[in-house]
């Protein structure tokens, strides 16, 4: 598994200490005052982002509901409608409550933007997005990003939950992928 990795781009230690100011951000802001007082829904976009996840909601100290969602994103296929469909959706309602949504990496940003607006459609007293990565040479759609873990260059990177072709997403580090493997 690991000859297939170029180059380990974040080690277990970085992103141990980057998920760990993150939480402690997050803590410190939803802790306070100005929203809507009841627990925050953290609610993360599946598969990609379970570690990162379940590393984050360990260093989040105060109480929160934790929710999962499953998209399919066509963004990236020849037809680029920015469509995507839910197909799993948060678990409960989300109006009046304070939503944290948590991805794994944005990209181009077509299915962050697109579930960001139906999510504000519903009505929820605050949205805010926290991305362990972001690539921002290739987005196409203009998301903002409330808690960033690292900007990255353009390259296919595995692991920490990041997959390709569904394998590598048990490697404990984030790395480049060799190009010869997905035939780049
Ligand atoms: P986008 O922002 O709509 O283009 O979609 C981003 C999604 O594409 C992420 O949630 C990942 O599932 C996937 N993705 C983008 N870049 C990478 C990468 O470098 N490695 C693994 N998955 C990626
Ligand atoms: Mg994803």
């Amino acid at each position: 598994m690991t000859n297939d990795i170029r180059e380990i781009l974040l080690t277990e230690k970085e992103l141990a200490a980057k998920v760990a100011e993150l939480g402690a951000q997050i803590t410190r802001d939803y802790s306070g005052k100005g929203y809507s007082g009841e627990r925050p829904i953290i609610a993360s976009v599946l598969k990609g982002s379970y570690v990162f996840m379940a590393d984050l909601t360990r260093c989040i100290k105060i109480p929160c509901d934790i929710d999962f969602m499953v998209v399919s994103s066509y963004g990236k296929s020849a037809k680029t409608s920015g469509e995507v469909q839910i197909i799993k959706d948060i678990g409960q309602k989300i109006d009046g409550r304070d939503l944290i949504i948590v991805e794994d990496i944005l990209d181009s940003g077509v299915t962050l933007s697109y579930l960001m607006r139906v999510l504000k459609a519903r009505g929820a007293n605050s949205i805010r997005l926290c991305t362990l990565l972001s690539k921002p040479d290739r987005r196409k759609v203009d998301v903002p990003i409330d808690y960033l873990g690292f900007e990255i260059p353009d390259e296919f990177v595995v692991g920490y939950g990041l997959d390709y072709a569904e394998r590598y997403r048990n490697l404990p580090y984030i790395g480049i992928l060799k190009p010869e493997v997905y035939g780049g």
